[in-house]
């Protein structure tokens, strides 16, 4: 471990169990002194549920080498342009973080752990203000008009919507999405289609029961609404040099990205067997069931195993979809994409390493804490 890493870690220790205060006292710090800060945030903010503090530190905690997450934090720097953050806000809220961790941390706080927050933070800060400057060519965000709306299940919804200028992305990125009924909340959705002549774009969206962005997107959302879709994020894409045959593992609408990725390969792919594993608690929610269906009885590289937890009269496979993959195999030469819960992922990959795949041939998107 750096000693940067061990000051930033041991300083933590300090504060780690009065986190909500820290909250509390790092936005009433940022917006006593700068009220306009205010208007960047959600309407509705509740401090314990508000997401910049959490980021800001497990932000500075894990990347003790910025260079080496430096595509991640531009992409975020990037993406930071749709809550009109500006490269002078950073320091704001640098100062409002340093101030809220010494005001709790007690006497034990030192210069050497000040001056480790300094220089963990200012490093992350460059790296985003670097990606938000070079992306000054494309618009903050994009308007998009929902298109289609098909509810395909109890709580999920497939939309279809068409952004009003050019947004290029890559098969198995996510964008954030914000509505109109829940303004300046912005949450993260999977492409579920690879790019496309009429730029149009699906999302496939599961309502979490008090969930406010995926319950206005199911349950509100109309065809000729407007929403707000952020710059393209993340790196779950296929690796085109790469001649291995390749698994994807699917939980619930954890299957966008994923048929995002088999929509790529229908354009090029000859050469590589493709094994999808889509996982659901029952039958309802094997919400794109049919479709992958149909794109395996039309391409011969593309096989597709459904499982449910939860609905033992159902066909297909039954279990989690962790224990069926391991049911499978070996896999020890294939290229892998995960992507859906927590607990989902987690699970895949703890029977991934038990089947000794190698981890850097493993993607994942996680959709939740993880
Ligand atoms: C990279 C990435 C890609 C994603 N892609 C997709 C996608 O393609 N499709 C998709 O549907 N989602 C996707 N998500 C998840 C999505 O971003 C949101 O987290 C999710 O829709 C919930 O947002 P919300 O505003 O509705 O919920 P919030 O208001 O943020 O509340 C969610 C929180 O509430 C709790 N909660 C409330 N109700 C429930 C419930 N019924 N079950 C479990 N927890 C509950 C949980 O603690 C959860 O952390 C993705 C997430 C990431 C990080
Ligand atoms: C090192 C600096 C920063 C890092 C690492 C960082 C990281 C993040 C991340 C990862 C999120 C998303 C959390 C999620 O939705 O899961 C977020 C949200 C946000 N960030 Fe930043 N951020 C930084 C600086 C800033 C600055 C300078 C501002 C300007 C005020 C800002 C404003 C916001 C806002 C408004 C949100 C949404 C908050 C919410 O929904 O509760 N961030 N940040």
């Amino acid at each position: 471990m750096s000693n940067l890493s061990r000051l930033l870690k041991e300083s933590w220790t300090l504060v780690e169990e009065q986190q909500d205060k820290v909250a509390g006292y790092f936005y009433a710090r940022m917006f006593l002194d700068n009220p306009q800060l205010r208007d960047l945030f959600p309407v509705q903010m509740d401090v314990q549920r508000s997401r910049l503090l959490g980021a800001i530190v497990t932000a500075v905690q894990t990347s003790g080498d910025p260079d080496r997450f430096a595509d991640y934090l531009q992409a975020l720097g990037r993406d930071h342009r749709k809550f009109h953050v500006e490269a002078q806000h950073y320091d704001i809220v640098g100062n409002a973080l340093i101030e809220a961790l010494r005001t709790f941390a007690g006497d034990e706080w030192s210069y050497e752990y000040e001056q480790a927050w300094r220089d963990g933070y200012a490093a992350i800060a460059h790296k985003m203000i670097e990606g938000a400057d070079a992306d000054n060519a494309n618009p903050p965000y994009w308007h998009a008009e929902v298109l289609h709306h098909e509810r395909r299940s109890r709580d999920i919804a497939v939309i279809t919507c068409r952004p009003m200028q050019p947004l290029e992305f890559r098969a198995g990125q996510y964008v954030s999405v914000e509505t109109r009924y829940q303004p300046r909340l912005w949450r993260a959705y999977s492409m579920a289609n690879a790019p496309r002549k009429d730029g149009s774009i699906d999302f496939h969206v599961r309502a979490l029961g008090a969930g406010w962005v995926s319950s206005a997107l199911v349950r509100r959302v109309r065809p000729g609404d407007m929403i707000r879709l952020g710059a393209p994020m993340g790196s779950m894409t296929l690796d085109r040099r790469s001649t291995r045959d390749i698994v994807c593992v699917a939980g619930g609408t954890g299957l966008a990205p994923i048929k995002a990725l088999i929509e790529e390969m229908t354009r090029a792919n000859r050469t590589r067997w493709v094994h999808v594993f889509f996982g659901a608690r029952d039958r309802d929610d094997l919400y794109d069931l049919d479709c992958l269906n149909r794109l395996a009885a039309r391409y011969p590289w593309l096989s597709v195993v459904a499982a449910t937890s939860e609905d033992p009269e159902s066909p297909g496979e039954h279990g989690n979809i962790s224990e069926i993959v391991g049911s499978y195999g070996p896999w020890q030469e294939h290229d892998f994409f995960v992507s859906g819960s927590a607990a989902m992922v987690r699970a895949t990959l703890r029977t991934l390493a038990e089947m000794q795949v190698p981890a850097m041939r493993i993607k994942y998107d996680t959709f939740g804490d993880s």
